[in-house]
């Protein structure tokens, strides 16, 4: 992350290392606020296509923590009655909100298709990935 590289390229190759490293990791992908609109738009991702790409505040998981400011994470996406589906293989998810100078301006969301696989060590991890990220967008 220390490279001189463009910052969406940064975030691309960290979805891209996280998706083919971690086991779990079936789909990792940043969304960011849109603009002024109540609204997140997708960013850089690393898995299927998805035709979530733009989800308002409020809808799904995501939307969900663009106004709680709080991790979500979801065990089993079936048991979730606000819930946005992506693929049938996914099983449960996991997103971080992600914030710069206090704000909340995008998440990272994770999807993994193993049933119940995130533990606390996965939320202090992407809170970690989310801090470097920040940081990175503090400078651009
Ligand atoms: N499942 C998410 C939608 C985004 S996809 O997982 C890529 C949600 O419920 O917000």
């Amino acid at each position: 992350l220390k490279s001189d590289k463009p910052l969406e390229q940064k975030q691309q190759e960290l979805c891209d290392y996280l998706q083919s490293t971690v086991p779990h990791y079936d789909w990792v992908g940043f969304y960011f606020k849109n603009g002024d609109k109540e609204e997140l738009k997708l960013g850089p991702y690393a898995g299927e296509p998805t035709d979530h790409t733009i989800i308002p505040f409020g809808k799904g998981i995501c939307g969900q923590v663009a106004v709680s400011n709080q991790n979500f994470v979801v065990p089993d996406v079936k048991a979730q009655d606000n819930y946005i589906a992506c693929s049938i293989t996914v099983k449960a998810e996991i997103v971080v909100p992600l914030f710069v100078n206090g704000e909340n301006i995008g998440q990272i969301d994770i999807d993994s298709n193993t049933p119940d696989p995130f533990t606390e060590e996965d939320e202090r991890f992407l809170e970690f990935i989310n801090e470097e990220i920040a940081q990175l967008i503090e400078k651009d």
